[in-house]
């Protein structure tokens, strides 16, 4: 039994016996170095042999060391790489060995010449030393390593699964004039595996790209200042083999000039390694809109959930892991993930209690002098602290992540309570209703949702789910004083900003979905948002925060057949747009892409803002499997011990499935009209329970099993329901277009 223990100031990978110690990359991901270093075990029993045995490892800038953000700051966390390696080793006669990185090690340089995480490796394949991690090389020429001035106190064993590899498959490869354009054929976080033919001195460069130019060209702008290329000179003549270490791209197309390719395979890496859930329905749009939200959880869980992965900024963006929390918790088992992250969250809140815009939190150094307010505390950003735990626990019925994360969500609520003085947030800069389809290109916090209102909505927002937090895990007299807390500040918030809010899409979601408008009202709001949306054909009006909460307003109000318009739109701006486009992953802005396939111009303002995969906006897939399918966890009784089975059938959809694997059992609703009627098949886990909450009209009978349903929870088991006479909704104006479709192909996993 060997146990291998080890982590990286920066990044590594550990190798024994010339191959590869652990199946994971970028070792040990990113968390604020100064508090946190996270520490991984890997059983490498199978590795090694009797004899000689040998361990070592490369090591990289990454994080710790490399250039971060889109100023061009470098070491930000040190100066210098460090390894610390730990190899136990249990032998069949009882007897232990181990071994530890020490001053006998010893280092040396390779092929790498450099390897940063936005720019990409330089490989000069002529200095690689063969056989340096097996037995029999001779490493006298290399150098004593050295003690390095470090932190050990901050090592804290690692939770959470580490990046690796999700997916491999063969990219397309076509001949240019004097290069060679690979398509992987789905945008990804990864690299390309090559095999290229050429001659010792030869340089290969491969460039990546997210989309190309109508003119074939890559597109490249969108990067910024990330290189994004990879460079190798050849040691030999004939074919050799080319892949990257010790960084990621976020590409599907690349450019190989310097030697013929004879192949290219995609490698895909992610932290979400373990799919939870399945969907499909009879518009394959949707289930290509599915495959792209998929995709961009994994290309931005890599270490931490983040923003993009191809640009100069990879970064935990709070406010877009808050947007997507709740859809990222069904598609993946990702809660340690979020165990991990949040509480790098707490880690990084600031001493008045206020959570930075980013975690970890490269920003507090940012600009000396000017305003940094947009660094921390911004509304929808900050109430990750309080919106992220509850979605978890909501998914996975665990009441760990509240518990853990109670003090931090107790200081984010005070500090709200603190700047709003015993009244309302001042006026300040927020991100607000970000990237809002009707901002300025070049000002996406210009949101037609009033901000102070957003702001507001989020405080009232944030005290609740702390009242419920107290309740859950904490503390009964607590609860009751943030449950007056949220009252007040939503009541103050709707008489101040109410009826001017309540004209945008946005504005109109948060008042419904927060509950800040009082009940009273709450009919003729969902009516006003439906009649907006019919007026213009269900044009998405609604930018980060408004985006997740949108059907979720019309359908609480009763107006399913406005969210299936908005959701089954294809003109611009819709989810179905840039599907028909030909993304495989979520856009950061609805108008990326103009219909002929034009990018959005830095001189039309987008600033190089212009990503081709942000999450925000796929978190309405949780609307998907809620509503479309017809399957939710409820919040009194999470994790689907209580599961809501609420399908509603659309006349352009007469059928749909979802599934997800519960820590109880497998899930799933299974939906399709047949001769008029609703046929639902559905699996209800052992241990849990179901509501029907069926979609009927008057004359409509519901038959479970066999006998008339007259009420009452399904219990553990495979069940058929029929609804004769279902209620079918039906969205106005544009069906599905199938002749519209792009070529929807992709790698299958
Ligand atoms: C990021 C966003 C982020 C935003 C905040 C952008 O540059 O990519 O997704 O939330 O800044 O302003």
């Amino acid at each position: 039994m060997a146990r291998l223990t080890g982590t990286f100031w920066g990044i590594g990978e550990i190798r024994l016996n010339g191959q590869n110690a652990t199946d994971e990359h970028l070792t040990p991901g990113w968390t604020p170095y100064s508090e946190r270093l996270l520490v991984g075990t890997w059983d490498v029993t199978d590795l090694l042999h009797s004899g000689e045995n040998v361990i070592g490892a490369l090591v990289g800038d990454g994080w710790y060391r490399g250039r971060l953000g889109w100023d061009g700051r470098q070491e930000i966390y040190g100066d210098e790489n460090a390894a610390l390696l730990q190899l136990d080793v249990e032998c069949v006669d009882g007897s232990l060995i181990r071994v530890a990185s020490s001053q006998q090690w010893r280092v040396a340089r390779g092929s790498i010449q450099s390897a940063g995480l936005y720019d990409g490796v330089a490989v000069d394949l002529r200095h690689e030393q063969r056989g340096w991690d097996s037995a029999g090389f001779d490493d006298s020429g290399w150098e004593s390593a050295r003690p390095a001035p470090v932190d050990t106190s901050v090592l804290e064993p690692r939770v959470t699964t580490g990046v690796r590899t999700v997916g491999e498959w063969g990219a397309q490869i076509a001949p240019r004039q004097g290069s060679t354009l690979v398509d992987t054929g789905q945008n990804i976080a990864g690299w390309l595996r090559l095999v290229v033919v050429g001659s010792s001195g030869d340089e290969v460069v491969v460039r990546h790209a997210e989309v190309l130019e109508p003119d074939g060209a890559l597109h490249t702008a969108s990067l910024r200042s990330a290189r994004a290329t990879d460079s190798y000179v050849l040691a030999h003549d004939g074919e050799t083999v080319l892949e990257p270490h010790l960084t990621y791209h976020g590409f599907q197309f690349a450019e190989v000039v310097g030697a013929s390719v004879v192949s290219a395979t995609a490698v895909a890496i992610s932290s979400a390694d373990r799919p939870r859930a399945e969907f499909a329905c009879a518009d394959d749009r949707l289930n290509q809109l599915h495959s792209n939200v998929v995709w961009s959880q994994r290309a931005n869980f890599v270490s931490l959930p983040t923003d993009c992965p191809q640009r100069d900024e990879r970064l935990g963006w709070t406010g877009d892991a808050q947007v997507f929390a709740a859809t990222a918790c069904t598609l993946f088992d990702v809660e340690s993930f979020w165990l991990s992250w949040m509480r790098d969250v707490a880690l990084e809140q600031d001493d008045n209690g206020s959570i930075p815009s980013v975690v970890p939190n490269i920003l507090a150094a940012v600009g000396t002098g000017d305003d940094r307010t947009w660094t921390s505390g911004r509304a929808g950003w900050a109430d990750v602290a309080t919106i992220a735990p509850w979605a978890v626990y909501e998914s996975y019925g665990s009441d760990e992540i509240l518990i853990r994360q109670l003090e931090s969500m107790r200081r984010w609520v005070s500090h709200l309570e603190i700047r709003s003085a015993g009244n309302l947030l001042p006026a300040e800069f927020q991100f607000g209703d970000w990237l809002d389809p009707d901002a300025p290109a070049d000002a996406p916090w210009k949101a037609k949702a009033p901000a102070e209102f957003v702001a507001n909505a989020f405080f009232a927002h944030s005290a609740r789910l702390l009242a419920d937090a107290e309740e859950l895990v904490g503390d009964a007299t607590r609860a009751v004083l943030m449950r007056e807390l949220a009252a007040r500040v939503a009541e103050l918030t709707w008489s101040r900003w109410g009826e001017e809010a309540i004209d945008t899409q946005s504005g109109a979601a948060l008042a419904l979905e927060l509950h800040i408008a009082p009940p009273a009202e709450r009919e003729h709001i969902g009516a006003r948002l439906a009649e907006g949306v019919r007026d213009r054909s269900g044009r998405i009006a609604t930018g980060f925060l408004g985006t997740p909460l949108v059907l979720h307003a019309l359908a609480g109000a009763g107006h399913f057949d406005e969210a299936y318009e908005m959701l089954l739109r294809s003109q611009p701006p819709s989810w179905l747009y840039q599907v028909e486009m030909g993304a495989t992953t979520v856009w950061e802005r609805w108008d990326a892409l103009d219909p002929a396939g034009h990018t959005l111009a830095a001189s039309d303002g987008s600033d190089g803002m212009l990503s081709f995969n942000h999450y925000a906006y796929g978190a309405v897939v949780d609307w998907m499997y809620r509503a479309v399918a017809g399957l939710a966890p409820t919040r009194r009784s999470p994790g689907y011990r209580t599961m809501i089975v609420a399908p509603r059938p659309c006349r352009q959809i007469p059928w749909a499935r979802a599934s997800i694997e519960t820590r109880l059992g497998t899930a799933s609703v299974s939906w399709t009209i047949q001769d008029g009627d609703l046929e639902i098949d559905l699996v209800v886990p052992p241990g849990s329970e179901a509501v029907l909450d069926l979609a009927t009209t008057e004359s409509s009978r519901i038959v479970l099993n066999d006998l008339a349903y007259t009420g009452g929870l399904v219990s553990p088991g495979t069940h058929h329901v029929t609804v004769t006479s279902p209620r079918v909704f039906s969205a106005a104006g544009e069906a599905s277009s199938p002749q519209n479709r792009a070529s929807l192909t992709g790698p299958s996993l």
